[in-house]
């Protein structure tokens, strides 16, 4: 029975780390919504939660006998904060010893990036669990922001001048596997993982524009702006104030960090934007990255 289990494998980043797992030879529990999409890797046991982390009781019986979890952030929701919570509960009470978890840079409870109050809620619970953990805090994906500049390669927020470090999710993967692969190394520790180097939106446009040969820009919004831009998707109010907390929080700064972890972990440096889109060519596409 395999003592790590892995949650997100339908995904990006947890797909990475699962067939990374996979190929050193370690072996790996699959906890998945649907079975139909998990990944078929040797040495995977797959087990079904259909409601993930809001069905308690069916992650809890899935975890029995699993002393390393690596926990997934969920999808943006409005109860988002309280599924991550019944996940912890429901760790501890399988006998979960360790949790890894995907947290975001700077997570804090008055975050301007409104996630990252969730992020920090989360990594409280787990705390507050008693459990062991390593909190992997992201920036923003380097992957997303061709997708942020979209099909009209034009990227538009009030993000004033700020700057970001995005990590591709290549790295967090790497970051990722090398802490579940070796416990005891990683304990307690909180790592920001970011991309090694900082640039605002405007040098962003001008990069994307030397790789590709076409013409992108920035275009800065006010907060009023960027709502008016934004209410046209349908999407509810609360996720488009997310959204735009996204461009406020790189504005104020909060984003400026980069952070010397991805290399400390994995002993090689974190992609730059222009070698994750040499990796991802079809990321161009300015569609959502699956
Ligand atoms: N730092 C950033 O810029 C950034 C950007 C986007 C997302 N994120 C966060 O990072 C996470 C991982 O990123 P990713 O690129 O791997 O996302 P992804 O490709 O959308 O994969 C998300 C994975 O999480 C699973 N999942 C989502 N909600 C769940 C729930 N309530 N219960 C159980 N499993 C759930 C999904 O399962 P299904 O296949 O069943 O849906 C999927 O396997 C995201 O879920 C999100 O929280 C961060």
């Amino acid at each position: 029975m395999a003592d790590l289990a892995v949650t997100g494998s339908t995904g990006a980043v947890g797909g990475r780390i699962a067939r990374t797992l996979a190929d050193l030879g370690i072996e790996q529990r699959l906890i998945v919504r649907s079975a139909e999409r998990a990944p078929r890797l040797d040495g995977a046991e797959v087990r079904e939660v259909p409601g993930g982390y809001a069905d308690p009781a069916g992650f809890r019986e899935a975890l029995e006998g699993v002393g390393t979890l690596f926990l997934v952030s969920a999808e943006e929701a409005q109860d988002r904060v309280a599924q991550h919570k019944a996940a912890v509960t429901a760790a501890k009470e399988a006998g979960v010893e360790r949790i890894v978890y995907t947290s975001f840079l700077g997570a804090a409870p008055d975050s301007t990036f409104l996630l990252g109050r969730d992020h920090w809620a989360t990594e409280a619970a787990i705390r507050e669990a008693g459990l062991t953990f390593t909190f992997l805090r992201d920036s923003f994906y380097m992957d997303f922001i061709p997708y942020f500049a979209g099909p009209e390669r034009t990227f538009r927020g009030p993000a004033g001048n700020g700057r970001l470090s995005p990590v591709s999710r290549d790295d967090i993967a790497a970051v990722a596997v090398q802490v579940l692969s070796t416990p005891g190394a990683h304990d307690d520790a909180t790592y920001g993982l970011t991309g090694p180097e900082l640039f605002t939106l405007t040098e962003a446009a001008e990069r994307l524009g030397r790789y590709t040969g076409e013409t992108y820009s920035y275009v800065e919004e006010t907060n009023e702006e960027a709502w008016e831009s934004r209410r046209p998707s349908g999407a509810a109010d609360w996720m488009i104030e997310g959204w735009i907390s996204t461009y406020v929080a790189i504005a104020e700064g909060s984003l400026d960090r980069v952070s010397g972890d991805v290399e400390a972990v994995t002993g090689r440096p974190p992609m730059t934007l222009e070698q994750t889109l040499d990796a991802y060519p079809e990321l161009l596409s300015g569609d959502l990255p699956g």
